[in-house]
């Protein structure tokens, strides 16, 4: 993992002990089927919790792996979950989680500790076909409009 930025951090992380309490939860989901973005969204809406925090949880507090669906367009956006955390990286998440929703899928939702490029967190790659995009000091806003662009 690289340097963090010098700018001050601007949101909080998900504490520890709360993500090995989460990565329990879904390591328990993962077990009636893979981890959609569709169940992963539903389960969050009946505990209440922000889906972005299981994202989260299973970047960091588990070894399983998301199912790569990455629809007809073959997109995958790949947020990373850890550090970026403290600059936003969970709003950027959720705003990938609602754009799924609202186009109904076409695209998958990928999350990982590290994308080796802490220093101008938060950081999220849109994967393409033609080449992956990595968005820097991602705001929710210029994911939406990235995942427009890519699924266009
Ligand atoms: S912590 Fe390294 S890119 Fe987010």
């Amino acid at each position: 993992m690289g340097n963090t930025p010098n700018r001050s951090p601007t949101h909080r992380d998900v504490d520890m002990n709360r993500l090995a309490g989460l990565g329990m939860e879904v390591e328990e989901l993962a077990e009636g089927g893979p981890l959609t973005t569709d169940r992963l969204l539903r389960y969050a809406e009946e505990q209440g919790k922000p889906v972005s925090h299981y994202y989260a949880a299973v970047a960091l507090a588990t070894e399983l792996e998301l199912p790569a669906d990455a629809g007809p367009a073959g997109v995958t956006a790949v947020f990373c979950a850890g550090k970026c955390q403290s600059w936003g990286a969970l709003d950027a998440i959720d705003e990938a989680v609602a754009q799924w929703e609202r186009r109904g899928g076409g695209f998958a939702i990928g999350v990982r500790s590290c994308l080796d490029r802490c220093e101008e967190a938060a950081v999220c790659q849109i994967r393409t076909p033609a080449g992956t995009a990595t968005l820097v000091r991602v705001k929710p806003e210029e994911v939406a409009q990235a995942l427009d662009e890519a699924l266009a």
